[in-house]
């Protein structure tokens, strides 16, 4: 009996000072920023038509609400969410967790766990519901009460511009992000956020997650627009999956270059703020030892971290690109590699999940559905060859837990670009809605503590053991939230809402527990 309370006295201590082997605020450096993240389409609120239903005018633009601010937002992601079959639990983000009327308590709850700061978007038709042209000053109005509401607790505002919700007036007009008109329209909206937010906003990620707008919206075609070049996909917009990724991907690295640009010639002096790309990273294991299966990891990494990165830090896309998308891979002028090189002041980085990959140079089904992951000549599973997998699974079928990738991954973006200041702009596992049976039992989240001290071991040894440069780190998410084609199934929140029941948002155990490590020393 002795020994039995001795360890439920020992287990309390840990979970008190934030789990484990005693993670505190102390095992990250001095000024170690901790958040929370989110994206504007996940978890705000659209406005709807009295009739609880989205209009749509004969040219099919949506018809925008009359609330103040809250005009309906045009976007592709909107277009592809009402477009029956594509979600999972057919939903759509009309009203998501309302977090545009409910933006004041739910900073309250980032205050009362002791955050340092909030990483969420701005709806960019929000603010231009045309897309350019005609700035919507309701819409700037909404944007600096919760930049505002931020500040006042002590939060500091990071602010991403475009994290998926494209303009659908840019998506008709020009077909969005393929066309390098978007460049300089994403530069004027960019500057009408600086100009409007920049005295308070310091940290800015232009764009989050390129790479999986490049690959999931435009080859695989499972999110907005849509588009892939195969038959397969019978709900697919009819696109180019063997160009089209990468014109998208080089359009989205000139639009980075060139706002940061106008920021430092005209915001750095009076804001003296940071921009940085918010870049998608799975961590790659060699599926075997050999070196073809070794030099397919390396390729693997080619193909995503480096596809996006490296231009920042060498002006160019990897070789092996060059080599194996030859004349599909665009080129950069020797201005637009100039402009590029160097325009990072930080790297975010988005974390989640390691996968095993292997050699397979004529991948006939990466050709079929996803023609970039052909290009690579690699298959990556979470399992290995013997079917084993290579971590528990969260709720996400993508989404199996390996903390050791963090510290790997940290360790090898310290090396490839020589020390560049990061920060985890995501990090986080989901529940589905099942098997819980009551909301009491939802908040018993000990798997999401766990995830999150683990990663959290691994970054703070590739800081303190490593010299990683970790400046911050974001939970994904607050709230649960509206999950891309996985709808409402999908609970990657520390606080679980329940969408049954006015929203109402109750503390998962997570919440004491990222307290508990806020608050200590
Ligand atoms: C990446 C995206 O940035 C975010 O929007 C998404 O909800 C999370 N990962 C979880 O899938």
């Amino acid at each position: 009996l002795l020994l039995l309370l001795v360890g439920a006295s020992l287990q309390g201590r840990c979970i008190a000072q934030g789990g484990g082997a005693g993670l505190t605020r102390g095992s990250f450096p001095k000024g170690f920023v901790f958040g929370t993240a989110a994206a504007a389409y996940q978890g705000d609120e659209l406005q709807l038509t009295p009739g609880g239903l989205r209009k749509e005018d004969e040219e099919g633009q949506l018809v925008r609400g009359s609330r103040e601010g809250g005009w309906q937002r045009a976007d592709d992601l909107g277009h592809m969410a009402h477009t029956f079959g594509k979600i999972s639990d057919f939903s759509n983000a009309d009203v998501a967790v309302d977090q545009y009327h409910r933006f004041q308590g739910d900073i309250q709850l980032m205050a009362d766990m002791g955050m340092d700061a909030y990483r969420f978007s701005i709806a960019w038709s929000r603010i231009l519901p045309n897309g350019t042209g005609q700035v919507n000053q309701a819409g700037i109005d909404h944007y600096n009460k919760v930049i505002d509401a931020l500040v006042s607790k002590g939060i500091q505002p990071y602010v991403t511009l475009y994290h998926w919700d494209l303009p659908q007036a840019l998506e008709d007009r020009y077909n969005g992000w393929l066309d390098r008109q978007i460049v300089n329209d994403f530069a004027a909206y960019a500057e009408t956020c600086f100009k409007a937010f920049g005295d308070r906003v310091k940290h800015w990620i232009t764009l989050n997650e390129p790479h999986t707008v490049a690959v999931q919206g435009y080859d695989a075609g499972v999110h907005a627009p849509g588009r892939c070049s195969v038959l397969l996909h019978l709900y697919c917009k009819s696109g180019n999956s063997g160009t089209e990724p990468y014109i998208v991907a080089h359009n989205f690295i000139l639009a980075h270059a060139t706002v940061s640009d106008i920021y430092r010639r005209k915001y750095k002096a009076t804001q003296n703020g940071q921009l940085g790309i918010a870049f998608d990273v799975i961590w790659y294991e060699p599926m075997t030892n050999s070196t073809i299966d070794i030099e397919a990891i390396k390729r693997a990494q080619e193909f995503q971290l480096r596809w996006f990165a490296d231009p920042f830090f060498f002006g160019d896309y990897p070789a092996t690109m060059r080599t194996r998308v030859a004349e599909r891979l665009p080129k950069f002028t020797a201005d637009e590699s100039a402009l590029v090189k160097g325009a990072l002041d930080f790297m975010g980085i988005n974390h989640y999940t390691t996968f095993y990959a292997r050699h397979n140079n004529t991948n006939i089904i990466g050709r079929l559905l996803n023609d970039t992951l052909a290009d690579t000549g690699t298959v990556s599973l979470p399992f290995d060859k013997n079917g084993k997998p290579i971590g528990d699974r969260a709720n996400s079928i993508w989404l199996y837990i390996v903390p050791s990738g963090m510290r790997k991954m940290m360790n090898y973006v310290k090396e490839r670009y020589n020390s560049p200041p990061v920060y985890i702009t995501e990090n986080g596992m989901d529940d589905g809605n099942s098997p819980f049976t009551s909301i009491k039992d939802a908040l018993k989240d000990s798997k999401r503590i766990k995830y999150h001290n683990d990663y959290l071991t691994n970054l703070a040894a590739s800081i303190k053991e490593d010299g990683c440069d970790v400046r911050g780190y974001f939970a994904w998410s607050l709230l649960d939230n509206w999950e891309w084609a996985a709808g409402y199934t999908s609970r990657f929140g520390l606080y679980f809402v329940d969408y049954k029941d006015n929203l109402k948002r109750y503390p998962k155990n997570s919440v004491q527990w990222f307290k508990s490590l806020l608050s200590s020393s």
